[in-house]
């Protein structure tokens, strides 16, 4: 499953290093945020806007994507001017304008990315498209020194990955998860234990303080940097089968204990794995469910054995437009034209 996420398309070349100052401003909008920042050499965020849907989908349990579509058009206008006016910045003064491209739901990134364009075009600066992928690990970037090459887990709702950052310009995929996201078996999990969408905060809560070895649960048997999480979703379906209801809060975390903790360990050994495959010192977290407590724990453990160790701040952890920004200054060979069309899954 050898990928290379990054693919150049374009011949126009911007050269950040010829710029005393490079100021992008990006727009996000491939799921259930709708935001805009503008971020200063690819690691200073000059402003920050993010506009959340979750009260809205919260009613659905899950994202609705046409609704998704139309919350992302009411407020992409909104998030644009108040990122000029937080940064007390106007578009004459922005380096290049970006927008993720993929992967997404196609209605909801088509917001962002013609609004991205609109600027790029009215105020006569490249328009660089950014991959969501490539932009959660960019989020390492942001208040850092941190540079290639390292290993990436990148953990979100959508995806699982692990991830050869080998050059500011290159990820190579490892591997990935074959079936649930690891986001998103917490958010199953959550619903089966009664916690609102979307779950995986409020089961990392519970889990704080649940017993992480009062249920054996299982493990798969996958390959070397996979993932699945579906057997382990089945496992916890059973437990909840077996108890009476309403489920005890005893039960309840105790079951997240026990599943953060399996669901932490498979991901960090893998992660450590890979390291050593290709002799990496350097690990970054990414995505979503970076912000887990557990996930964190035993990642920042590596550096008792020596790994540098880095994480992005909680608000760069979740989806944000910052990330993209950052990724569009280093990564600026990716998608930089204004022909990129949006794409729903990961090529
Ligand atoms: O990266 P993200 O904001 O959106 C995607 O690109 O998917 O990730 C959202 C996911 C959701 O599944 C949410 O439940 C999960 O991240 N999440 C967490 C935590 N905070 C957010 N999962 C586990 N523990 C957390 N503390
Ligand atoms: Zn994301």
């Amino acid at each position: 499953m050898n990928k290379i996420l990054t693919t150049p398309i374009s011949n126009i070349s911007i050269n950040t290093n010829d710029i005393k100052d490079f100021y992008v401003m990006a727009l996000e909008s491939s799921c259930d945020e709708t935001a805009c920042a503008i971020v200063k050499n690819g690691r200073e965020v000059i402003a920050n806007t993010v506009a959340s849907q979750i009260e809205t989908h919260k009613t659905f349990g899950g994202v609705v994507p046409e609704v998704a579509a139309r919350e992302h058009l009411d407020a992409v206008n909104l998030v644009i001017e108040e990122t000029f006016q937080k940064a007390n910045m106007s578009g004459d003064e922005i380096s290049a304008f970006s927008a993720t491209v993929g992967p997404g739901l196609v209605g909801c990134l088509l917001v962002g990315l013609n609004a991205a364009k609109s600027l790029a075009i009215a105020y006569d600066k490249p328009f660089i498209g950014i991959n969501h992928l490539n932009a959660h690990v960019c989020a390492n970037y942001i208040d850092t020194e941190l540079k290639p090459p390292f290993m990436a887990l990148l953990v979100s709702g959508g995806h699982t990955q692990i991830i050869h950052v080998k050059s500011y310009e290159e990820q190579e995929i490892l591997g990935g998860t074959i079936d649930d996201a690891v986001g998103e078996a917490y958010d199953k999990v959550a619903r089966l234990i009664g916690l609102p969408y979307p779950g995986g905060v409020h089961l990392d809560k519970l889990a704080q303080i649940g017993n992480k070895t009062a249920y054996s649960l299982p493990t798969a048997k996958v390959g070397e940097f996979e993932f699945s999480f579906s057997g382990l979703k089945t496992a916890v379906l059973r437990e909840v089968k077996n108890q009476e209801k309403p489920l005890s809060d005893e039960f309840r975390k105790d079951i997240s204990a026990s599943f953060q903790e399996n669901v932490s360990k498979v991901l960090i050994t893998k992660l450590e794995n890979a390291c050593k495959k290709f002799n990496i010192k350097t690990v970054v977290l990414a995505g979503g469910v970076a912000a887990n407590s557990e996930i964190r724990n035993k990642a920042f453990e590596l550096q008792n054995k020596g790994y540098k160790v880095y994480a992005p701040q909680m608000k760069y952890c979740t989806d944000n437009a910052a990330m993209v920004a950052s990724a569009a200054y280093f990564m600026s060979n990716t998608y930089n034209n204004l022909d990129v069309e949006v794409f729903s899954r990961s090529k």
